[in-house]
Order: C-alpha cells, then structure tokens, then sequence
C-alpha cells in the first residue's frame, strides 16, 4: 500500500516537474506565436516547440566549397522548407508535392525514368538531391538552366507539366499559389514563426518560397559512407584508405588518376579520368564540364538534348545493397554501374554532337579506355562505397504529412 502511494507521488511530483520545466522553455522560446493548426495537422511531427537541429549538422572537416551563403541555413526555415517540400497543395490539383519525384528512400529520386506530374511526364529523369550545398556547379538541373537553386524551386511549381501553376493558356500562375497558401491556417502560424514576426503579418511570398526551400534541400546531407569513414583516416584525396579493400583502393585510384592515351584515343596506361569531371571528396560535376556523350531526348528519340552539363553528386548512386537509386543520366538509359564503365569505355559521339567535352576526346578521337574486367569490377567495388546510410531513413527529410 505504502509503496503504491510512493509511486504515485513520484509520479505526481514528476509530471509537474515537467510541466513546470515546459513552461520556462516555453516562456523563452516559441509560445507568441500560435501553433494550433501546427500541432493539429502534424501531430507533433512539426511542433515549433522542438525543432531539429539542421543548422549544426556535421560537415567533415574536408568538405569546403558551399553554395548559397547568401541565404544562411536557418533551422525555422528549413522545418518550413519541409513542409513545403511535401505538401500536395503546392500542385494545382493537390496531388503531386516536390516529394513525389524526389524520393527519400531513393535519395531523393524517382525509379521511373519520367516522373508523373500533374499534366505529364517530365522530359528529363529525375535528379538526386544529396549534398547540392556542396557543389561547386552554383547553377541546377541537368542543363544548368536555373542561376541559383533558389531560382530553381519554384520552377517545378511553375511548370505545365511537374506543378501547373504557369500562368499560361488559362492556367492558375505562381500567385494563385501564393494565394492558396496564405489560405492555409498551418502556413499562417508557420510563416509567422519561420520569421520571426510576432505582429503575424507576415505572407508566404514567392521569395519566402524560394529561401525555405532551398535550405531545405542544402540540409539534405550525406557523408556518413565507407569513403568517408576512410576519407578520415588520412589527410588527403591520395592516399590510400585503410579501410579500404584492396579493390576498393584500385578503384579508387582509377577513378582519380587521367589515362594515358597511345594513338587514336586509345588508353595504353594510367586510370580511367573521372575524377578530371567528378572531383574527390564530394564528387559532384566540374563547373566547366561539356556534354559526357549522353545526348538524347526522353520525349523524342529524333532529337537531340546538347546541353545537359551537369551532374548530381556521385554519392548514393547506388544504395546500401549496391542497386542504382534510379535509371542513370538524364536520359535514364543507364540501369547499372557496369553501363556507366561500358559508356565510358567507349565513347560514342552521336551525328550532330559538337558540344561533347574535349576530355573524352583525346587527340581528337572518341576516348577508349580498354577497360579490363579487374578494372571494371574495382572502379564499381569503389563507387559503392560513396553510399551513405543516414540519409535514407533520418526524420528530418521525411515526410511530415503522415
Ligand atoms: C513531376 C516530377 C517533379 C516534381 C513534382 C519536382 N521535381 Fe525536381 N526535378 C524533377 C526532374 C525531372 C528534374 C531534372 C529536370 C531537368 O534537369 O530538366 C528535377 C530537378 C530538380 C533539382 C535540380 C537538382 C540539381 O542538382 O541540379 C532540384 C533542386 C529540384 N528538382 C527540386 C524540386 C523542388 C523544390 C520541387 C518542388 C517545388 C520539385 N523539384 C518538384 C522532377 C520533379
Ligand atoms: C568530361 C567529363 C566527365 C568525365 C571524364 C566523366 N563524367 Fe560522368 N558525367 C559527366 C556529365 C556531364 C554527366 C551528366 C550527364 C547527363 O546525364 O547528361 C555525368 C554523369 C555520370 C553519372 C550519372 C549520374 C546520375 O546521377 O545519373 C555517373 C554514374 C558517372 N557520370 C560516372 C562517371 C565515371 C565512373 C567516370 C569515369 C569512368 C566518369 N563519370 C567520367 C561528365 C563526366
């Protein structure tokens, strides 16, 4: 009898403990600003209360360039930004949100080679959205069309066939959108937060867009892979990992050192000159990169698509069991990593293609790499090991809808 009575006095005394503890955070922090509809839509999924930590996540030591300092990660932001980033309303008939073609579990892609918008397919296969903070390329998609990933968000919602909210032939356009949103009691009460303004005049404006969703995806990170559990250990992109399989090692070297050419753009030595496009430790695209060869059009096969310079990062091409996270290329006509190594083995220039990049020319002739099979399966061995494990599963870029 006694001990039940402690128990439920410990209880007590706990619960109001916490209560109390609450109320202090609460009076220091978030409480002006109301967040009903918050709590009521995302169950505590959202709360303005506890928010995750964006702006100090882990960023190794060797990775140095970053794009979009002008628009400083903020983590009331970036919560936004993921709303934002899941909500169907951002489509014009509520079914397609940016996340239905950027897929967590496939780091941020999509396994059909044309993603299903509102009004179609796309033209291009979707890309993975895994460190775009990192890249030194500042300009996005895969023909670089977008100055800035800020200038790049809102596009999707603009376009016919990804969103429909053009603004053409009798379309709604981006400002019924914004209109939409402002609508929405969860946006009323999350903008109001996200800025600051205790007033609660601020609206979601195209601007607002932009920012919140371009932190979103520049917290989008992955650096918990083998490589970089290697890329550690040592103090720089050369040296060996001890880690590392042998193969691994191999492959790695052979991503990284530039062939030697013999006559006719034949490799007679050295490694496969990958990296002179995808550079170590972060493997995204060389600003000044040309066409790779792939310069086909998804929607129709007669024409040619030139432009397309730029490339996600080669990190979580594949996932922890080594299958593509998606069809490669903008075409998506590459299935696997033995195709990646058969393309560039041998390279073919398609009648018309006057803009493929001089380093898969030497001497003016298409590169061959003579790729041998121990070659073939030590550059894979190694590309598998950019896969990080995080990234898949972690709350904080997952849907907060459901
Ligand atoms: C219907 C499918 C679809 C939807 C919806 C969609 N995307 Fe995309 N996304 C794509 C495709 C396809 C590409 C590549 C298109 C191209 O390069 O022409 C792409 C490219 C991108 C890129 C460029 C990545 C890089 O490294 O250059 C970013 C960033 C991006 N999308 C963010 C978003 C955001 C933010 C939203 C929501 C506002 C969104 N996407 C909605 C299919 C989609
Ligand atoms: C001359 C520059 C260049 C070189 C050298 C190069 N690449 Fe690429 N790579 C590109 C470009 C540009 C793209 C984007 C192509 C597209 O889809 O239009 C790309 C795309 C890729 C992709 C697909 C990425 C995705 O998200 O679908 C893989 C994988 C890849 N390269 C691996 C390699 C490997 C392995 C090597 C060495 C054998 C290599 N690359 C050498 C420029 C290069």
């Amino acid at each position: 009898m006694n001990k039940v009575v402690n128990t439920t006095s410990l209880i007590f005394i706990s619960l109001f403990l916490l209560i109390a503890c609450n109320k202090t955070e609460e009076n220091n922090s978030a409480t002006d600003f109301k967040h009903s509809a918050i709590d009521a839509t995302f169950n505590g999924i959202i709360s303005i209360d506890d928010v995750y930590d964006y702006q100090n996540e882990k960023i190794p030591a060797y990775i140095t360039k970053a794009n979009g300092l002008n628009n400083p990660q903020n983590n009331k932001k970036i919560t936004l930004g993921r709303v934002l980033f899941y909500d169907v309303n951002l489509s014009v008939d509520n079914t397609v949100s940016c996340g239905s073609c950027h897929q967590q579990q496939f780091a941020f892609s999509d396994t059909a080679a044309r993603s299903i918008g509102v009004n179609g397919q796309t033209g291009r296969h979707s890309m993975r959205l895994i460190n775009a903070r990192f890249s030194r390329e500042s300009r996005f998609f895969w023909n670089e069309r977008a100055a800035s990933l800020e200038e790049q968000t809102t596009m999707p919602i603009q376009d016919h066939a990804e969103m429909g909210y053009s603004g053409q032939d009798g379309n709604p356009g981006i400002e019924d959108l914004i209109q939409k949103l402002n609508g929405i009691e969860y946006y009323q009460e999350l903008i109001n937060w996200a800025y600051n303004d205790e007033s609660a005049s601020t609206k979601i404006s195209e601007e607002k867009l932009q920012e919140c969703l371009s932190q979103f995806i520049r917290s989008i990170q992955s650096f918990d892979s083998k490589y970089d559990d290697g890329r550690a250990m040592v103090n720089n992109n050369n040296s060996p990992f001890p880690n590392f399989s042998q193969e691994e090692n191999q492959g790695m070297m052979l991503f990284s050192a530039p062939p030697t050419f013999g006559d006719s753009g034949m490799r007679i030595g050295g490694g496969l000159g990958c990296a002179g496009c995808h550079q170590a430790p972060e493997f995204d695209i060389d600003p000044n990169t040309r066409n790779n060869g792939f310069v086909g059009d998804l929607t129709n096969p007669a024409v040619l698509d030139l432009d397309n310079t730029r490339s996600p990062t080669l990190r979580d091409i594949v996932n922890s069991n080594g299958d593509p996270n998606g069809p490669m290329m903008h075409t998506a006509s590459i299935n696997s990593l033995a195709a990646v190594i058969g393309h560039y083995n041998r390279i073919i220039i398609r009648p018309g293609n006057n803009t493929i990049d001089p380093r898969l020319t030497p001497q003016g002739f298409p590169q061959q790499l003579n790729v041998t099979p121990q070659e073939r399966g030590a550059i894979i061995a190694f590309l598998k090991t950019l896969t990080g494990k995080n990234l898949y599963t972690a709350e904080q870029w997952s849907n907060p809808f459901k």
